[in-house]
């Protein structure tokens, strides 16, 4: 999609389909027309009043008219609802109305939207972040995943022309600007859900070793992968635990630096992704319901592989370390089965319970090697790492799990901003006694299943020693299916989500 911005009035711009207005929410009674309006209500012939009156035209969020000309010429009018929300608020509903344009678009084959950013910029949200949002909203709204498709589907909108008109010209430069960053995270995010959507016959963890090295040569990143037998020197027994049961498809750690930008000492942020490319859940086999959804089990690592992108591409100060543990879970004559004990990189053992309960156990070496190793100041996991996450929070919010209060505090003001929500949960003592083991350091799994997202998230703790951590359990928040896609913002079509991706690069910019 070609986003650009103009200075001049909407219905000037030549050559497009559609002219998109905001109109926000007000109360049932007033129904009048925002003046801003006037000029659409004279070129439709005053359909816009007439809609208002009769209440088919509220400005509810997600609410779209699309209208024509009086003379049933030129480009068509689409008004989209903003809702009323107010604030911050505001941010996350201009990024829907971006998607609810771009899916319109491609319904009706609109290959083209000027769009009247005065309409947009409202109640405190500057004009600069308001083209932002929309645009976001509308690229990523539009993306489809349909490379294993071969009947015909419509073509995506190509041009979005945000228009400032008299009242904000003198903006041009900084919407520019902000367009073109916000452009090379949703490129970043693009590009992690075409590798997060491809299915586990073709992501392996060497496919995703190798879109690593892909990264890698196209970003000027250093790019580490270890094999198995790397892994067995290295004693990164959980990697290989888990690995061991997939005869074609065998582990990999993989790590990408990025090295960060300016003058002085730059901090050092790890990112550490579960790289789970199938999960039947091992010998502790998953009923077959839903079991497909396993191939997002991924999700963390390929998060990381768009961070990577995205701090890259926006050139952030701090240096980034990126870590995949990828493995594949699958049952048969080598698996590891419950009852074994594994001994993982840095000495620390675990005892398996619960052969299903492997994100934490490939996790476990990805977390003390990088610690080790980079001595970061910061680390952060992404993980679909418990369905008891799901059961607590839903699909719309992830769960955050942190030892440091400015580390925490940075990543909810982060999911703020980007629409990426957090929930914090508690670490407290009480959870890392409960996943001490009589037999080995930590058991990955308990015999009683409440608070599950919580032991969990305690058992990661035991392997990031003092450094400041966050963990993000984004097993709800990861994928779409046709179960889930009504807690979910219409920017994020069915599939990989890329959820993390465009928060920790806020997060990034941030420091
Ligand atoms: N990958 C799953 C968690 C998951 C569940 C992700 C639903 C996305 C949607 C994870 O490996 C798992 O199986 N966890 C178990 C842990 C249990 C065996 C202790 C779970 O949540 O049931
Ligand atoms: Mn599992
Ligand atoms: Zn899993």
């Amino acid at each position: 999609m070609r986003i650009e911005a103009v200075s001049s009035e909407a219905w000037d711009v030549q050559d497009v389909d559609a002219v998109a207005v905001g109109l926000s929410e007000t109360a049932p009674e007033s129904k009048a027309l925002p003046r801003q309006l006037q000029d659409e209500d004279q070129r439709t012939g005053g359909a816009l009043s007439a809609l208002l009156k009769r209440g088919e035209l509220t400005g509810k969020r997600g609410e779209l008219h699309s209208l024509v000309g009086g003379a049933g010429t030129g480009p068509r009018l689409l008004v989209v609802g903003l809702g009323k929300a107010s604030g911050r608020a505001l941010r996350e509903d201009l990024r829907r109305a971006g998607a609810v344009l771009a899916r319109h678009a491609k319904a009706h084959r609109l290959g083209s939207i000027a769009v009247r950013l005065s309409t947009f910029s409202l109640r405190g949200v500057e004009p600069s972040v308001a083209a932002a949002d929309l645009a976001q909203g509308a690229e990523l709204g539009a993306y489809e995943f349909s490379e294993f498709r071969t009947s015909e589907r419509n073509p995506s909108l190509e041009r979005l022309v945000v228009a400032l008109g008299r009242d904000l010209r003198r903006t041009l430069p900084r919407v520019r600007s902000s367009l073109d960053r916000v452009g090379q995270v949703s490129e970043a995010v693009l590009w992690a859900r075409q590798v997060g959507n491809q299915p586990a016959n073709v992501a392996s963890p060497a496919y995703l070793a190798e879109k690593a090295q892909e990264l890698g040569r196209t970003m000027g990143l250093k790019v580490t992968v270890f094999d198995e037998a790397q892994l067995q020197k290295m004693g990164c027994g959980g990697l290989l635990a888990v690995g061991g049961g997939s005869s074609g498809h065998p582990p990999r750690m993989v790590v990408l630096e990025y090295p960060g930008r300016g003058a002085g000492k730059l901090p050092t942020i790890a990112v550490v992704g579960k790289g789970i490319t199938f999960d039947s859940g091992g010998i502790s086999i998953k009923p077959a319901l839903h079991m497909s959804h396993m191939k997002f089990d991924k999700s963390g690592a390929v998060a990381v592989l768009g961070i990577l992108r995205a701090a890259a591409r926006l050139k952030v100060r701090p240096k980034v370390v990126g870590v995949l543990c990828c493995a594949e879970n699958v049952p048969s004559g080598t698996s590891y089965r419950p009852g074994d004990l594994v001994r993982t990189f840095g000495g620390k053992t675990i005892e398996v319970l619960n052969t299903d309960a492997e994100g934490r156990v490939v996790l476990s070496d990805g977390l003390a090697w990088v610690n080790a190793t980079h001595h970061p100041d910061a680390i952060i996991d992404l993980a679909t790492l418990t369905g008891a996450c799901v059961t607590a929070l839903g699909h719309d919010v992830a769960g955050l799990f942190s030892t440091d209060e400015r580390l925490a505090r940075a990543l909810l003001d982060a999911a703020e901003g980007t629409g990426e929500g957090l929930w914090r949960l508690p670490l407290k003592p009480l959870h890392d006694e409960l996943v001490r083991s009589e037999v080995a350091d930590v058991k990955n799994s308990l015999e009683a299943p409440p608070g599950g997202a919580l032991t969990a998230a305690a058992f990661l703790h035991t392997f990031v020693g003092e450094t400041p951590w966050a963990h993000l359990d984004i097993a709800g928040t990861a994928y779409v299916t046709s179960l889930n896609s009504k807690w979910v913002p219409p920017y994020h079509p069915p599939g990989y989500v890329a959820f993390g991706v465009r928060l920790i690069t806020e997060y990034l910019q941030g420091l």
